[in-house]
């Protein structure tokens, strides 16, 4: 596979005020990338820099191979992107400041525009400043979904639409990841992530604190199981891998518990020689994983 986007130790300083400390990820070409953390984690800086908009500190940033901050005007061609803040000009119409944004990149609008506009259910006839936060957000994402790039770059797109149109930009998303285009998407809310990408890299105060596959990263989170069985769960506290474990009687026959993935195997041989009666396992939500994250903790410790 080959590195569409790749940050090597990416820092950056605002003076005194170290915002990046350690940004490294690659996006492969034809890969959804969610680049996810909380307010103020860095998100929009790195973003700035891949743009060429801002000059890192230290470390290595390239896109198609090239250097971001050199090469920008040959990146900027092939492309597309949508910032967190979406500023237009008052003056123009939607369909104006759409047709203007394609133009800068030397692009016209086409059939695919129109559909877009449709699809976003925007009217294009009124002034970008009578437009609301998600309407202007709209003409910024009518604009980038129309162009034809090889890479495609937005800053929280979705955090001013509502449901359908979050839909819509999400079946968008699907469409490009269909013609093979790679995408970086930035959120700080876990439901984008879990239904666009394939990839993701959570961002923590400047610094990376994990990346991969979504399925791997589940992995990370534990199995939670509530079992009735016939005899006493009484030995369950002695067994490794075993967490947060609460009986719900005095007898000790029904417990909730947290299971480690990789001890799942014994936890279940012994549930099973107490005589289950009944069991439910909740599937781990990666909501449980940026709880442990946010909070500051090690989501591999007790
Ligand atoms: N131009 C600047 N000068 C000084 N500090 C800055 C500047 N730009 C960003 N920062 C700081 O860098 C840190 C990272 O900001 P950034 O905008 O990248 O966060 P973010 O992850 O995009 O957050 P959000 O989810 O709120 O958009 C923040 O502490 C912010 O205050
Ligand atoms: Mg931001």
């Amino acid at each position: 596979m080959t590195a569409i986007l790749e940050l090597t130790k990416v820092q950056k300083n605002f003076g005194k005020f170290q915002a990046l400390k350690d940004v490294t990820f690659q996006l492969e070409q034809g890969e959804v990338l969610g680049f996810i953390g909380p307010n103020g984690a860095g998100k929009s800086t790195t973003i700035r820099i891949l743009l060429g908009m801002l000059k890192k500190s230290d470390g290595q940033a390239t896109i198609f191979g090239q250097d971001v901050w050199k090469e920008d005007t040959a990146i900027h061609q092939h492309l597309a992107y949508v910032p967190g803040d979406v500023y237009l000009w008052p003056n123009l119409t939607g369909g104006e400041i759409i047709d203007l944004l394609l133009r800068l990149n030397g692009q016209t609008r086409t059939q695919k525009t129109e559909e877009l506009i449709t699809a976003f259910q925007l009217d294009p006839k009124k002034k970008a400043r009578t437009y609301s936060k998600g309407n202007r957000q709209k003409v910024a994402l009518i604009a980038a979904l129309s162009q034809t790039a090889e890479l495609y770059i937005f800053d929280e797109p979705t955090s001013g639409l509502d449901p359908l149109n979050e839909k819509t930009f999400q079946a968008e998303v699907l469409k490009l990841k269909q013609a093979g285009k790679s995408i970086l998407l930035s959120s700080h809310i876990l439901s984008e992530v879990e239904k666009m990408c394939d990839q993701i890299a959570i961002i923590r105060e400047g610094v990376i604190i994990e990346r991969g596959k979504l399925a791997e990263l589940r992995h990370l989170t534990r199995l939670e199981i509530e079992v009735t069985t016939q005899e006493t769960l009484v030995d369950l506290q002695t067994v490794a891998g075993v967490h947060q474990l609460n009986f719900q009687d005095p007898a000790q026959h029904q417990a909730q518990l947290f299971v480690d993935r990789e001890q799942l195997g014994p936890v279940m041989k012994l549930l099973a020689a107490k005589q289950i009666q009944s069991i439910t396992t909740k599937a781990p939500t990666l909501e449980d994983l940026f709880l442990r994250y946010y909070e500051g903790a090690d989501p591999h410790a007790k």
